[in-house]
Parts: structure tokens; C-alpha cells; sequence
């Protein structure tokens, strides 16, 4: 499978900067890289060895069992009926695998697959491009679809539908629409926020899918996967230990990996990693044993302390904390919510007895806990 990484449009503000940029968001707003455990790729991670550690086929692709099952499904009737994949869109928090997974069905259809972010196809032309650009069969991968402008989004839906574009001639009396057919393509959009997309775009697609948090075993797996591409010593529980802090986000699991290994190396004379040589590294580096970093503990920590565990509105508790409300809500929440650490309510957020117990504020008072029920 070749990856075409687009390069649409040629001059000037090159798409694949401004493709960088966007991926750069949440880091751009604070101006600064990722914490060790947000689930953000940092610059480290978008480089040529990062590309080695995703798995390539279904099968190398660890967890998702659902996604993977459906997936499979599509992959082989599209084979057997000698047609191109349904539109698929998968959605979930950064660092999953969307990515991975929109390669890994280029590989499995035996096809090429183009890469471009909504922010890099700011005009009309650009999109255009790439759709006349594209082979019979083709995957075009579009990330942080929920970001792409209106424009774009109209061009794409006859494209989606009937494998056409529609272009606008001449003005007024004279206006006209000429049609271009296209090649038949897959798209496969990525985002972190469904609810952002417009209802005719996510209605284009034939198969919507939700990337969900490892559980602990299959993140363990992962760890010991990308050891021995790393070709670094590990026990298993060394790998479990490490899998339990990563927020059940694999490119976490990578990440914590990476600094272990880097502790081994430098402190421990490049033995292998253990359960107690992962526990002290991963202590060095604050990250808790539940995976909750300094961000996550301040968040939870202003709840209960400005708050006294009432509900909170997330604008309130984003100038609380000086945190970006976005930022709370796609990367932090998430995984709070998951672990069972906040509870959603119509009235705003709510930490729960488990968060009040984990940061040492023991049982919560009574009047907080009826709020829960
Ligand atoms: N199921 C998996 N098995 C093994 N490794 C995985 C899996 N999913 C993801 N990874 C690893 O995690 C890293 C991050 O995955 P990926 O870039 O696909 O996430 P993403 O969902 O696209 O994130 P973002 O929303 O930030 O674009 C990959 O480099 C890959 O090595
Ligand atoms: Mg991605």
C-alpha cells in the first residue's frame, strides 16, 4: 500500500504545515508540548519511527473487538462484491488509533490511501484537487473532520453521494452547475468531537464507528508489542504496570514506554523493565498509578475544594482552573468520566466518592452524594 500524503494545495500556506499546525491544537493553546499523559501526539510521535510502531493488518490491531469485528465484515463483502468500502467515520478521544485503524483498511483493501486534516482544505479547490486526484478504490483519510469548512463540506457531499462534483460556471442568468465524475473512493473521516459534525455530513457516512478506551489487559499487550519493535526487555507485569497508568490510550502506553525505557538505561544500567523498576520511573515522572496526572488532580482537586463537589459548569470550572474548556472536555473529562472519577449531571460536573477518596479527601458529605443518584 502506497501512503500519498496530500499535498494539495501546492503555494503558498502548504497544506501539510497547516495540517501540523492543527494537529498541533491543543498544544498551540498553551503553547507548550504534551504532558506525559495527554493523549495529544507530540512531536517525538509524529516522526518516521512512530510510523513503526502501528500495527499494519486487522489482525496486528490489538483491542476494538467490535470495531474490528464490523470492520472485518465490510472489508471482506466490499471484496467479494468487487466494490469500493462504505464511507466510514470514527470518532473517540485522541491517541485510540483512528489513524491507525483508517491505514490499516488501505492495507487490508489493497489500496492507496491519501492523507490530508480538515484545516489544511481551507478553499474549495484544494478539496477538488484531491478528489480529481483520486485512483478507483482509493482511501482518502480526512482527520479532524468536524473542522472542515462550509464549503468544503458542500463539495464533498455529491462527491460522498454519487461520486460527482458539482461545480459552479458563470454568474447570474448564465450560472450553470458542471458536473465531473469521479473515480469511486472511501472516505474515512476521523474526529474527537461527533457533535460537531453537521447532520447532512455524518448522514453520508455508511458506517459510523466509536474508538473506545483500552481496557488493561489489551493495553498491556500493546506495551509488550511495541518493546519488542523497540527490541527493549520486559516482564509482563512490567508491562502491565505500565499499561495501568496509561489512561487506556495506546499512544500514552507508548509514551510511558519510551521514558522507562530511557530510566532503565540511564539509571538502572539497561536491565529489564520490572513491575517495581516501571512503578519507581513512572513515580519519577508523577505520573499516579491510576493514571491521573497534575492537570487531572488540579481539576478534580478545584471541584471539591471551590466547589465543595456541587455541580459545576465547564465554563466555570475552565476559569476555575485557567484550563481551556475545550481542552477539559476532549482530553481530561473523558477519561475521568471512565474511570469513574466525574459523573455528568443536567445541572454540570460532579467529582465522585472515588475521586474525593483517590486525592485524600476521604468520604464526600452526604448532601454531595444525593446529588449523585
Ligand atoms: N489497536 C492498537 N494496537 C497497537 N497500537 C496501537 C493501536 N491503536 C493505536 N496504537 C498506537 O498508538 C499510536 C496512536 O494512534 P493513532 O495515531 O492512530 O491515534 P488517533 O486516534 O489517530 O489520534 P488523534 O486523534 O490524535 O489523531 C499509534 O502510533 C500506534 O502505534
Ligand atoms: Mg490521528
Amino acid at each position: 500500500m502506497a501512503i500519498i500524503s496530500s499535498k494539495q494545495p501546492p503555494e503558498p500556506n502548504p497544506p501539510k504545515q497547516a495540517a501540523a499546525l492543527s494537529k498541533q491544537g491543543r498544544k498551540a493553546r498553551r503553547g507548550t508540548e504534551p504532558g506525559l499523559l495527554e493523549s495529544a501526539a507530540t512531536l517525538e510521535e509524529t516522526n518516521k519511527q512512530e510510523e513503526t510502531l502501528r500495527p499494519q493488518r486487522l489482525a496486528e490491531y490489538i483491542g476494538q473487538k467490535a470495531l474490528k469485528e464490523v470492520l472485518d465484515i465490510a472489508i471482506q463483502a466490499a471484496k467479494f462484491r468487487n466494490e469500493t468500502l462504505d464511507h466510514l467515520l470514527l470518532y473517540g478521544p485522541p491517541g485510540l488509533g483512528k489513524t491507525t485503524m483508517a491505514l490499516v483498511l488501505a492495507t487490508e483493501m489493497g489500496v492507496n490511501c491519501k492523507i490530508t486534516t480538515a484545516p489544511a482544505l481551507e478553499r474549495p479547490r484544494d478539496i477538488l484537487g484531491l478528489l480529481i486526484s483520486l485512483q478507483p478504490g482509493d482511501l482518502l483519510f480526512i482527520d479532524e473532520i468536524h473542522r472542515l469548512p462550509r464549503v468544503t463540506e458542500e463539495i464533498l457531499y455529491p462527491a460522498m453521494e454519487d461520486y460527482r462534483l458539482d461545480i459552479p460556471t458563470g454568474k447570474g442568468q448564465a450560472a450553470r452547475t458542471c458536473s465531473i465524475p469521479l473515480q469511486r473512493f472511501t472516505l474515512v473521516g476521523a474526529t474527537t468531537r461527533v457533535g460537531a459534525l453537521t447532520s447532512p455530513l455524518r448522514d453520508r457516512f455508511g458506517i459510523i464507528q466509536r474508538l473506545r478506551f483500552y481496557e488493561l489487559d489489551e493495553l498491556t499487550q500493546i506495551v509488550l508489542r511495541t518493546a519488542a519493535i523497540l527490541t527493549t526487555d520486559i516482564t509482563e507485569a512490567g508491562a502491565a504496570e505500565i499499561a495501568r497508568r496509561a489512561r487506556g490510550t495506546p499512544r500514552i502506553a507508548n509514551r510511558l514506554l519510551r521514558r522507562v525505557r530511557d530510566y532503565v538505561a540511564v539509571k538502572a544500567g539497561g536491565v529489564t523493565i520490572t513491575e517495581s523498576i516501571a512503578a519507581e520511573a513512572l513515580e519519577l515522572f508523577s505520573v499516579d498509578p491510576c493514571g491521573l496526572d497534575w492537570t487531572d488532580r488540579r481539576l478534580l482537586g478545584v471541584m471539591i475544594e471551590n466547589f465543595g463537589g456541587r455541580p459545576v459548569g465547564l465554563e466555570t470550572l475552565a476559569a476555575a482552573t485557567g484550563e481551556d474548556a475545550q481542552t477539559i472536555e476532549e482530553v481530561y473529562e473523558p477519561y475521568l468520566l471512565q474511570i469513574g472519577y466525574l459523573q455528568r449531571t443536567p445541572r454540570g460536573r460532579i467529582p465522585t466518592p472515588a475521586a474525593w477518596k483517590h486525592l485524600g479527601y476521604g468520604d464526600p458529605p452526604d448532601s454531595q452524594l444525593s446529588l449523585l443518584r
